[in-house]
């Protein structure tokens, strides 16, 4: 099941401007293990195309936008991620696509684990296998 609802991160604003914490235990669903951020890509880009047997992760649009389109094996959900205090929820298991890049899109990912490419599923036949 894909969650439709995006988290929303409380953002801290006063005459200044804003500021949004990611902490673990607090605002976050699973222990933070790593950050990554996506940035430059042409708006013709389309990345991701993979799903994670374990990782869990949340995407957020520091600036700009993209669409995030997840892929339970059963359902396809599409994501505008363009706000810096709403995040997206992805599962382990979950297909994962991103398009429609803005030129000033700058995608912060949160991540429960350290990098490891044995946990990726690059193939969408072999995602369909494993979830069955
Ligand atoms: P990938 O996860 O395939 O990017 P996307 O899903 O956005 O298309 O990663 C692109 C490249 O970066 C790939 O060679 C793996 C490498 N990479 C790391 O070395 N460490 C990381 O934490 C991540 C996310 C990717």
């Amino acid at each position: 099941m894909i969650k439709k609802d995006l988290i929303d991160l409380k953002a801290i604003c006063d005459s200044r401007g804003s500021l949004v914490v990611l902490e673990n235990g607090n605002n976050l669903p699973f222990e933070l293990k790593r950050v990554y951020y996506i940035f430059g890509n042409d708006n013709s880009v389309e990345r991701g195309f993979h799903a994670h047997k374990e990782l869990q992760q949340i995407a957020v649009a520091l600036s700009g936008s993209c669409v995030m389109m997840l892929d339970d094996g059963e359902q396809k959900v599409e994501f505008l991620l363009n706000n810096p205090t709403k995040a997206v929820f992805i599962d382990k298991m979950i297909w994962r696509e991103m398009k429609d890049f803005s030129p000033d899109c700058v995608l912060l990912v949160a991540a429960s684990m350290k990098y490891n490419e044995s946990d990726y599923i690059r193939d969408y036949d072999e995602f369909l296998k494993n979830i069955n």
